[in-house]
């Protein structure tokens, strides 16, 4: 098996739990490489759900070595409340959750930060507020606290005590909030560390013996290139590099070990949050595709914005990320409609973009122009075959994959494992 990265196309939520869990079955590390408990990958197994924030999904087949590497933002209370959750449900991870020392640690001040930011901003960015933003700012600022900081009690006393001093001091200043007391984050936090202690290890050197042993890796995006703090629709982004290029600076690992991209896009587009979102419903429709795809965020279950396909936005994707594989999610959830509309470009100001402007006065106020295909009647939730799609579904799969640029090689038609349909 290849090493692949797996990216998500539009704004996260795409189905990459399900890929990510279909795909691990044929590697020996899946590896998440950035983001935090921002994200909620769901995964249905025998009818039982499982939702992942932190811990790679592949922790679900036996065997397989995950992995949290340097670029992920870690909450260690969240993190062991999901070891513990996978406990209870007796699947046993012992020797196989793979944390590294490298990692930035999250705080109480992160996540209260996040959401005094939040409510003080005009334009809100709808953060999840679990201290993403804030744990990655403090890292690029250099005063952040990681793993290997946090199992060393004098080193990690010095580094708190410094970062609760400052942050008081902008908490009472700024915030007109008490702020937060040494001794009991001091202490929560190095019980914390004392449970995580036998997970943490020098991660940089176990990927790369696993590439030199000629092992597989599979390493699993979170969120989706346009929450990306580069290429996204910033500042409605998320802190990291969603793209496949965070994985290099997010793991130790080489871009010359990779050998392929593989894009995850949904049938339609959603998007949890605030931001412009040009291929929108109207809010009627979007109520009715939300019930009919259960879109509700699984981090905060917040109800996720919908919209027709984007194909400027996937098709740009595609580009940055040198993506050759798409899988195509949730076809079945446009099951029953008469039309199916897909924008192809974007008019602004009497101009019409063919490609993704990465210019926010054309994302936001730009209009869509559309194309409109006919729709299929007949269920596709328990076809297995392509050749088995109904007709139209086949031609809305044919014409997604010539506008995007790139070959759809599955479709899935369901949340369960089995509800996959591979193309030839
Ligand atoms: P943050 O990552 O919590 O700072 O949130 C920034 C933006 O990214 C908000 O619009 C969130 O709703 C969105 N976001 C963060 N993580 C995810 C995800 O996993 N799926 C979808 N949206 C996300
Ligand atoms: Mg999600």
């Amino acid at each position: 098996m290849p090493n692949i990265i797996i990216v998500g196309t539009q704004w996260g939520d795409e189905g990459k739990g399900k890929l990510i869990d279909i795909l691990s079955q044929k590697s020996d590390y899946i590896v998440r490489f950035q983001g935090g408990n921002n994200a909620g990958h769901t995964v249905i197994v025998d009818g039982k759900q499982f939702i992942f924030h932190i811990i790679p999904s592949g922790i679900l087949h036996k065997s397989k070595i995950c992995v949290i590497a340097n670029g992920v933002v870690v909450d260690p209370e969240v993190l062991l409340r999901e070891i513990k959750g996978l406990n209870n449900k007796g699947i046993d991870i012992k020797g196989r959750l793979k944390i590294s020392t490298l990692c930035h640690i999250i705080f109480p001040y992160h996540k209260i930060l996040d959401k005094l930011r939040e409510r003080k901003r005009a334009q809100k960015i709808g953060t999840t507020g679990r201290g993403i933003g804030p744990c990655y700012a403090d890292k690029i600022s250099r005063c952040g606290i990681r793993m290997i900081d946090l199992i060393r009690p004098e080193v990690f006393r010095s580094k708190l005590e410094d970062n609760i001093k400052e942050k008081n001091s902008i908490f009472r200043n700024v915030y007109n909030h008490a702020g937060f007391p040494f001794k009991s984050v001091f202490k929560d936090y190095l019980r914390y560390a004392a449970e995580l202690r036998p997970y943490v290890s020098n991660t940089v050197d176990l990927l790369n013996r696993a590439i030199d042993d000629g092992k597989s890796l599979l390493f699993e995006g979170a969120q989706g290139v346009y929450l990306d703090i580069d290429f996204g629709t910033y500042p409605y982004v998320t802190s990291s590099s969603t793209i496949a290029g965070g994985v290099f600076p997010g793991s130790g690992v080489s871009p010359l070990v990779i050998d392929k991209v593989v894009g995850v896009a949904k049938s339609y587009t959603t998007r949890v949050g605030q931001g412009p979102f040009p291929s929108e419903f109207n809010p009627k429709f979007s109520d009715f595709i939300r019930k009919k795809g259960n879109e509700f965020g699984a981090t905060t279950g917040r109800p996720r914005r919908c919209g027709w396909f984007d194909v400027l936005m996937v098709k740009e994707a595609v580009r940055i990320n040198r993506i050759s594989e798409l899988a195509l999610m949730k076809l079945d959830v446009l099951d029953s409609l008469k039309k199916i509309k897909v924008c192809t470009a974007y008019k602004y100001k009497g101009k019409v973009f063919k490609e993704y402007p990465h210019d926010p006065e054309v994302i936001k106020n730009g209009s869509c122009i559309w194309r409109e295909y006919p729709g299929w009647s007949d269920p596709t939730c328990s076809i297995l075959k392509y050749s088995g799609l109904p007709k139209n579904a086949r031609n809305y799969i044919k014409i997604l994959q010539d506008l995007v640029c790139a070959e759809i090689f599955m479709v899935s038609v369901g949340s369960s494992r089995k509800q996959v349909i591979y193309l030839d």
